[in-house]
Order: C-alpha cells, then structure tokens, then sequence
C-alpha cells in the first residue's frame, strides 16, 4: 500500500488513508476503519484506519529499532533532512491547506492556508537547531574534567488534537526529531487526514520507523501509547481531563511528561484603549476566524467600566461584519466546529448564556435551524455582557465561540479576576501606558502575556501553560533541550 496522493480536496470522493508504522503505509491490525467527516456538509471523506493495542505495539516496536541508527546521526544530519523535509512540504502547502480545511471546518484563507506555512516555519525551525544540542563543562577544578551530553529519550509517544492538527504534529515531529528520538504520534480522530499527508512527506526523507503515526480512537489507541512500557516520553496537547490520565500513566513508569491543555486566557483592557485596533486585537486574540477552538483564545473580556458600552457596541459590529461560510471559500472568515459533539457543547453555553437574566447578549445566539448554515456546524459568533466572573460561561472552556465580558473599576480586582482560574495559559493586556501593561503582564499568572497584540505563536518562543494548562514548553530550543532531550554528566579525573 502506498500513502495517499493527490487527494482531491475540492469533492467529496471517499478515500482510504492507510497509517505509517516502520515505514509502510498499513491498515490497523483488525481491518477496522474510522470515518472522517467534512463538518461543513456532515458527510464523510475518508476512512482510516481503527488503530488499537496491536498496531501501537508495532510501531512502538519499530520506533525502538529505529532509535539506535537515529540517535547516532550526527545532529545536523538531522536537522538537514529535516530543512529538505520543510522544503518538500512547502511544494505541497496549497493541498495541504485544502486538506487541513476540509477535515477540521477551518476557514482556508484565515485558518487553514496560515496553519500549512507555519508548519512549514516550524519543521525548518527546528531543522537549523541540531548543532545547538549543546552540553557544559563544569569547573570542578584543573584535576577534573566534568561534562554534560544532552542525549535522546528514546521512543515517544506523542497525542495530538485536531484544532490545528498539522502544526501541533509539526511541534512534536520537530524538536523530537532533531534531538534524536524516534517517534510514535497519534492523531486525532476527527483530523487526521493532514497529518498523514505531512506524514508522507516526512516519509519521503527519513529512515523507516523514525516517525510512525497512527490513527484512532482515544481511549483505544490513544491509551494503549500513553500505557506502551517501551515509551520513554509522553507529550500531549488536548483537554485537561485526558492529560490527567496521560500524566497518571506517566507516572506509573516514571517517564517524563510535556502536557499542553487547555485555557480560559483573559483579556484586560484599560480604559486609554477604547479604540479600533484594540477592538480588532480582541477578536484575534479570541480567535473568531478558528470558531475559538484555541487553547489561547482570549475568552474572557475585562473592560474597564468607563468604556464597557461604547467598546462593546463598536465590538458587536465588528464581530458581525466576519463571514460564515464554506471552509474552502476564499471569502469565508469563519467555517466550522469541528463535530457534533463539539456544536452541541457549544450551543449549550450559548443556551445557558441566554437563559441568564442578568446578562446581555451584544451579539450571535443560537445557530439556525434552517438554510445552508445548518447543513454543517456552524457556531454563531456570540459574545455576553454583564458576566460574572463565577459563572460556568466564565469558567469552563466553552471552545468556541462565546466571548463573555466583564466590567472593571479597580486595576488590583482585575488582575484578582483574571488569575482566578485554574488555568493559567495565555492573557492580553490593552493599554498606551506600558508601565501599567507591564505591571499587568508580570501579576497575570499565565505562560504567555501579550501587550496590544493578540496573535498566534512563533517557532522560538517557548510557549506553554501555567497551573492546570500544562506543563513544560514547547516551540523553542529552550522547549526542545527541556522536552526532548535528557542530560548526562561525565566526570573524569586527570590525575591518573
Ligand atoms: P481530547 O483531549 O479528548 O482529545 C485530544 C487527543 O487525545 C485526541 O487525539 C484523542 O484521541 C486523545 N485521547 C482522548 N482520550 C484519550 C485517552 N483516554 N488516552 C489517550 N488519548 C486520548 O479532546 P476532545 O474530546 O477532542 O475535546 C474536548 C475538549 O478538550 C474541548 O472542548 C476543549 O475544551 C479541550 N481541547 C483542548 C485543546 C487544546 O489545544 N488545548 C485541543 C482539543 C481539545
Ligand atoms: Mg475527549
């Protein structure tokens, strides 16, 4: 069997994509298969395979005799096949980008075609670190020679999420690769389509069973890597309530642990930024144009009490103007949640935001029932005023998108407000006057705060969460000396 090629993203023709375990493109081991589904017209595109215990043992198995040649290949090796695998891949972004967005209901413009070019940045970013696997010497004295060598873990194990499926591979493909791990990662059920494709490309340069990805479901597939007693790292991006479970199994054999989860990231903004271009940061930092499916979106809206209405006003119209429609549509802004389940969550925050007397709607409210929005999942843009910073829509992820404001008088309460939550991943802070943004910024418990910008990350910078969104960091060689790599000390005496 060979991988998929020349997918044609532009009809709905179902198609097999087989999983790469040691190098061949194979079936699961039952013969069983999961449908992917268009979440835009609710119709299936694809079959792949229903990977379980047997197939997680496999490429486990082929991950581990992969890693002794891969973990001796001089580091630039690496990093240089992984630049030809950025340059390939680079060739390929424009149907990777149509692939991207027909699985996930991401717009193609806004979302889909700028997650294709980051994964790109990101598997060259960590193309050029090789020779930076660097160790120390430590000045023990004139008699003693004392080093570190930052070696490998060995095989991990990596689950990923289907919010921007490609680019979080690419995060792990990357930094486990360059440091010389082999790799086992599954994909997401409902994404899985694009991460094959990157899988194919990778596939073109490496040795066989350097990167090994599955397809299948959670708690079969998913579980049975995270419980592999040959996995000597477990690095997870999706729900607090499954890293939990992939720490515990961690635990159990004392193997290291990067979890990326989720966020419920606030937003202050002071009132000298009552202005167009704050407006507009808010609706990127709360991701809009991905149906807020971000662990980083801004959900949570602090605006101080003198501009509360006047913001809000202005907001509404913008928020209103963004285009629902067809993820493959160039002129689409917004497409789709990702599933059933996902819609159906969503629209019962929107539903209890409704309910609540004290609350005021600025804009969106349930989707309609009729027409061609409700062929696929499409969430309205919704946004609640009068909030209290208790209630669930204030607390919990919704993962979509509901933005819920919440006035402010005094800077100190605030800050108090943003910190009480137990996630802590990302926060925005609004203001001209940069010593206040910053005093903000460095009382804000979160991993990254960003001042008058509300953007998504860069290869380079260490991203990653506080509290209960995560632990360890991500996307930089920071993140990958942490996360990938383990240091050895070797102490030699040269007296003798
Ligand atoms: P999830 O955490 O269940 O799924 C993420 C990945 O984990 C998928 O590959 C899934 O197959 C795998 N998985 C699920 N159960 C597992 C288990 N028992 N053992 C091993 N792997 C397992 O996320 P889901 O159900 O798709 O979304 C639920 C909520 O999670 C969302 O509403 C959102 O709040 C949050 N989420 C956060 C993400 C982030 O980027 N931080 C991404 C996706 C979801
Ligand atoms: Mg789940």
């Amino acid at each position: 069997m060979t991988a998929v090629t020349n997918i044609r993203t532009d009809e709905v023709a179902l198609r097999k994509a087989p999983m790469l375990i040691g190098g061949n493109w194979v079936d699961s081991a039952s013969g069983e298969v999961l449908e992917v589904e268009n979440p835009a017209h609710r119709r299936p595109i694809a079959e792949v395979p229903r990977g379980g215990a047997e197939d997680v043992a496999r490429a486990v198995q082929a991950a581990a005799d992969a890693f002794p040649l891969w973990s001796r290949t001089i580091p630039r090796e690496r990093g240089r096949l992984l630049a030809r695998i950025a340059d390939a891949l680079e060739a390929r972004v424009e149907e990777l980008a149509r692939t991207i967005a027909l699985e996930t209901g991401n717009a193609l413009r806004t979302q889909a075609r700028p997650e294709a070019k980051t994964t790109v940045d990101i598997i060259r970013y960590f193309g050029g670190l090789g020779s930076e696997l660097k160790g120390e010497t430590i000045p023990f004295g004139e008699h003693i020679l004392s080093y570190t060598r930052r070696e490998p873990l060995g095989v991990v194990g990596a689950i990923i999420p289907w919010n921007a499926p490609v680019l979080l591979a690419a995060l792990k493909i990357g930094p486990a690769l360059c440091a010389g791990n082999t790799l086992v990662l599954k994909a997401a059920e409902d994404a899985p389509l694009g991460v094959l494709m990157l899988a194919e490309v990778c596939q073109e340069f490496l040795p066989a069973g350097v990167l090994n990805v599955l397809t299948g479901l959670g708690e079969e597939c998913g579980a049975a890597l995270a419980n592999h007693p040959m996995v000597s790292k477990l690095s997870f991006t999706g729900s607090t309530e499954v890293g939990k479970l992939i720490m515990r199994a961690a635990s159990d054999r004392i193997v290291p642990v990067s979890l990326e989860l989720g966020g419920k990231s606030p937003s202050i903004v002071f009132p000298d930024a009552n202005e167009d271009w704050v407006i507009d940061g808010i609706i990127a930092a709360m991701r809009f144009t991905r149906q807020s499916q971000s662990c980083t979106a801004g959900s949570r809206l602090f605006l101080h009490r003198d501009i509360f209405d006047s913001f809000l006003n202005v907001l509404g119209q913008k928020v209103k103007a963004l285009k629902l429609g067809d993820p493959l549509d160039e002129t689409s802004d917004i497409g789709t949640i990702i599933n059933e389940k996902q819609f159906r969550k969503v629209c019962g925050y929107v539903e209890e935001g409704l309910k609540r007397r004290e609350a005021r709607l600025v804009i969106g409210g349930l989707p309609p029932k009729e027409g061609p929005l409700s062929e696929g999942y499409y969430a309205i843009p919704t946004v609640f005023a009068n909030v209290a910073n208790d209630w669930r829509l204030a607390r919990e992820e919704i993962f979509g998108p509901v933005l819920v404001a919440i006035a402010w008088t005094d800077e100190a309460d605030a800050i108090r407000m943003a910190n009480d939550s137990h996630y802590g991943l990302a926060a925005y802070v609004w203001s001209h006057d940069i010593g206040r943004a910053l005093r903000a910024a460095h009382a804000i418990e979160a991993g990254w705060v960003q001042v008058n910008q509300g953007l998504g990350q860069s290869p380079g910078h260490s991203y990653g969460g506080y509290k209960e969104s995560g632990i360890g960091r991500e996307f930089s060689l920071e993140g990958m000396l942490e996360s990938y790599t383990q240091r050895k000390n070797v102490t030699i005496n040269l007296t003798h």
